[in-house]
């Protein structure tokens, strides 16, 4: 008779409820996953085209709509506590959760268009940083840096690693480029929900939070200012820009624990891994 070692065991079932808890997904969820995070990397590949001088960001938003009824996917932020646009755009000091209004793009421009498809009841929530022409000096160190605090937190992720390491790694990458981290928005455990646990703070302490284990499916999303970490909000309830008005970077995977550490969903298959950076020379 056979005998079979290192069979996986898949996890009981997750619910499509937020709980407390932290989920543990098997190989379907993390096939789903796979599927919804690779549609929203190519939405944001496409994105890539629109950010041109003269778009109104409105634009964006019917571009993701359409692309999202095309393909049997739902823009999951539409409808969702009572946000009204199928994704955020958030320009130059915004630092998050920006609407997708009737105001231009222009020259020297910068902006996170964050993204989160549904696909067959899973969620895809990626976003990149663009840029209108060739970014300023200031501008592209920026969106590096909050690229690589992205990396840097992703990387940390592995069993036995724990949730604070991932913070921290980005916290102490920001402050050693002399920008900042901001601490009033984290990531989130995600899957068949939007908004799970836990909480993927920007900040943290090594060795410290739950153990990561394999498994686990969630977003890290740093936003980095280039000067100090305090937001603000706006009269419309939703729209974060920095305090001092410094420029605001953010980039967005969602990612599955492995045994081995962990797999990007979201990556683009194109490589426009930093859109605003990659396509500066292409833009004029
Ligand atoms: N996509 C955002 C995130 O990364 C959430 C946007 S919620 C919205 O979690 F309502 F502002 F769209
Ligand atoms: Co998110
Ligand atoms: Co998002």
């Amino acid at each position: 008779m056979a005998t079979y070692i290192n069979v996986p065991v898949a996890p009981p079932a997750q619910s499509a409820r937020r709980t407390e808890r932290i989920k543990l997904y098997g190989l379907d969820a993390f096939a789903g996953m796979r599927r919804a995070g690779a549609l929203t990397a190519r939405c944001l590949d496409e994105i890539a085209a629109l950010v041109r001088d003269g778009t109104p960001l409105s634009e964006i938003n019917t571009f993701v709509l359409d692309f999202a009824a095309t393909h049997d996917a739902r823009p999951a932020t539409l409808g969702y506590k009572g946000y009204e646009y199928a994704c955020c755009t958030s320009v130059n000091h915004v630092v998050c959760h920006g609407a997708p209004t009737a105001r231009k793009l222009r020259a020297d421009d910068i902006v996170n268009v964050d993204v989160t498809l549904v696909l067959d009841g899973w969620y895809g929530d990626a976003s990149r940083m663009y840029a209108v022409g060739k970014p300023k000096i200031a501008a592209e160190r920026l969106i590096r840096i909050a690229h690589e605090a992205m990396m840097r937190g992703i990387r940390a992720v592995r069993p036995g690693a724990r949730l604070g390491d991932i913070g921290h790694a980005i916290q102490s990458y920001a402050a050693s480029q002399r920008c900042s981290a901001v601490r009033d928005f984290c990531g989130h455990g995600i899957g068949q929900v939007f908004h799970d646990s836990p909480n993927i703070l920007n900040v943290g302490k090594r060795n410290t939070g739950p153990e990561l284990r394999e498994g686990m499916i969630f977003t890290v999303e740093p936003m980095i200012n280039l000067g100090r970490p305090d937001v603000k909000m706006l009269a419309d309830d939703w729209t974060a820009v920095t305090r001092d008005r410094s420029l605001s970077a953010q980039f967005e995977h969602s990612i599955g624990v492995t045994a081995e550490g962990f797999e990007i969903f979201t990556l683009s298959h194109q490589g426009l891994h930093m859109p605003g950076v990659d396509l500066a020379v292409a833009q004029t």
